[in-house]
Formats: C-alpha cells, sequence, structure tokens
C-alpha cells in the first residue's frame, strides 16, 4: 500500500488516504473513543454559521466534517485532494459539493467564503503555512477561520497517559479495524512531529489573522484555533502586499516572538 512519510510528499499523502477511504469514519470513531462527535460540536459551534453563509470545509475527507456543519443551514464546499476520499464523499453525502483540489492551491477567487474550516487535516498537508495563507486569500474581510486538528496535552499526565494510549492502544485498535495499519502509524508520528497549539497560533498571525485564540479540548489532546480575517479591507490589502514580497535575507530568518493568546470564551 501506499504509506505516507513524515517528508508529506503529496502523492504519497493522497494515495494513503485513497487506500483507507472506506473505513476511515469507522476507525476514527474507534480510535477518539467516541470522542470525535464532541470534537466536531465544538468545531460547528466555534464557526457559529448562519443560514445561507458560505463555508469551505478544507481536508474534507468522506465529508463527516461537512455533514456537521451541513446541517447549519449554511451552503458547504467540501474539498479534498484524495479522489478516494471525495468518491466516497460524494457517495455518502449527494447533498454536499465535493471538488477536488489542493489545499495550497485552492481552486476558488479570493474573498469567496465566509468562513474556512479544516479539521484533521492541516497536519498532513506538506506545506501547512501556505494552506493557511491560501485560507486567509479565499475569506471574506472579517471571515472566519476554525482549525480542529490534534496537538499536545498540557498536563504531563495528559501527556504520559495519552503517549501510552499512542504506543500501545492504537496500534491494537488499527489492527482490529483496518487492514492498513502503516496509515495508522503515520498518524502517530505526525501528531508527535504537530507543533505546540502557540506555534499553530503563530503562523495564523504571520498569515495576516487577527483576533487568534485556541481552545484545548479532550486535555489538549484536541486544540480548536479560531480567528477572522481582518474587516478592514486596506489591512487586508497591506498583508496580501506584505506576503507576495520575497523576504529580505534580513527578516527571514528572524522568528516574531509568541504573544499571549486569550483563550475563547465559548
Ligand atoms: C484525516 S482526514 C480528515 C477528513 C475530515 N476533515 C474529517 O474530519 O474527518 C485528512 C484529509 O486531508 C486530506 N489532505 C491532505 N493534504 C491535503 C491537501 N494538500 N489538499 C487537500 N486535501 C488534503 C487527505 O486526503 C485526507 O482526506
Amino acid at each position: 500500500m501506499t504509506t505516507a512519510d513524515l517528508s508529506k510528499k503529496p502523492d504519497e499523502v493522497a494515495g494513503m488516504f485513497d487506500e483507507v477511504a472506506k473505513g476511515y469514519d469507522r476507525t476514527n470513531a474507534l480510535l477518539s473513543g467516541g470522542n470525535s462527535v464532541l470534537w466536531r460540536i465544538a468545531t460547528v459551534k466555534a464557526l457559529d454559521l448562519k443560514p445561507g453563509e458560505r463555508v469551505l470545509d478544507v481536508a474534507a475527507g468522506t465529508g463527516t466534517s461537512s455533514k456537521a456543519l451541513h446541517k447549519t443551514g449554511a451552503t458547504v464546499v467540501a474539498l479534498d485532494f484524495s479522489p478516494g476520499m471525495v468518491a466516497e464523499g460524494r457517495k455518502r453525502h449527494p447533498d454536499i459539493e465535493f471538488v477536488e483540489g489542493d489545499a495550497e492551491e485552492l481552486p476558488f477567487p479570493s474573498a469567496s467564503f465566509d468562513a474556512v474550516t479544516i479539521s484533521f487535516g492541516l497536519r498532513n498537508v506538506n506545506q501547512p503555512q501556505v494552506a493557511i495563507g491560501e485560507m486567509y486569500r479565499v475569506l471574506k474581510p472579517g471571515g472566519r477561520i476554525v482549525i480542529c486538528e490534534f496537538s499536545h496535552p498540557a498536563a504531563p499526565i495528559v501527556r504520559a497517559g495519552y503517549q501510552g494510549y499512542m504506543k500501545y492502544v492504537m496500534p491494537a485498535v488499527t489492527a482490529l479495524s483496518s487492514s492498513h495499519k502503516d496509515a495508522y502509524r503515520y498518524l502517530m508520528d505526525s501528531i508527535n512531529e504537530w507543533p505546540e497549539q502557540r506555534v499553530l497560533s503563530q503562523w495564523l498571525r504571520a498569515a495576516g489573522f487577527t483576533r487568534v485564540a485556541y481552545r484545548n479540548l479532550t486535555g489538549g489532546i484536541v486544540a480548536l484555533h479560531r480567528a477572522r480575517s481582518p474587516e478592514d479591507s486596506k489591512v487586508r490589502e497591506s498583508i496580501g502586499k506584505r506576503r507576495s514580497r520575497p523576504a529580505s535575507p534580513s527578516t527571514s530568518s528572524v522568528s516574531v516572538p509568541i504573544q499571549d493568546i486569550s483563550p475563547p470564551t465559548s
């Protein structure tokens, strides 16, 4: 089977998801111990969608994340680059529009969505910061982004328990429920390699997002990041210009200090 490694070559990642497409949701529900339902509810709540709004679900897979969004009355566009996941999604959710495309090069005009979201997808993208820039581009001024992704538990005891779960329980569960054990080995490694909550917040700010905040779910096993695209079109324009300028050698290696993050109230 195709198994991606942590270099996340797009062809290998897409091929790996093509092969797990059919059993993907069942294995995930088992691996999360039922928590995935709660994580999806929190994501939809954070997006605060209104009927008629247009929302883009990036890396939508088989559309389980998109289905939860669709129930709000918003118009959902589900995008994924794995033909296998998209085919399965179209079969399961004929009332949702699926588009085959790359998160790093979204096939939509600028400022065409009220909200953008990505659940358990950004970690798999080869260049996540490029994808964040693309999500910024397709958002209307004042538009919302919500990222739901595996993260790093803050409390040492939860962290240790989670590491033990990934090392011993996860392989046993995947051996029972999926024939693609290697894909779930990739899942574990990619979670361990993924940056901490504050770093993802910093990536969002660097892309131009404002009001960046995050909330830990299930002790930080998952983190929900939310932010807004600036309302002011002049601010958006100047950020766009800044991003399109090549980085000068004097600034490209300077890391921006991480600012304090106020957790969202809901
Ligand atoms: C773990 S699944 C998540 C699916 C769904 N969002 C959910 O919550 O169940 C990750 C998805 O990311 C997709 N993906 C990874 N890199 C991508 C990229 N560059 N562009 C579009 N989709 C991508 C994979 O094909 C896969 O379907």
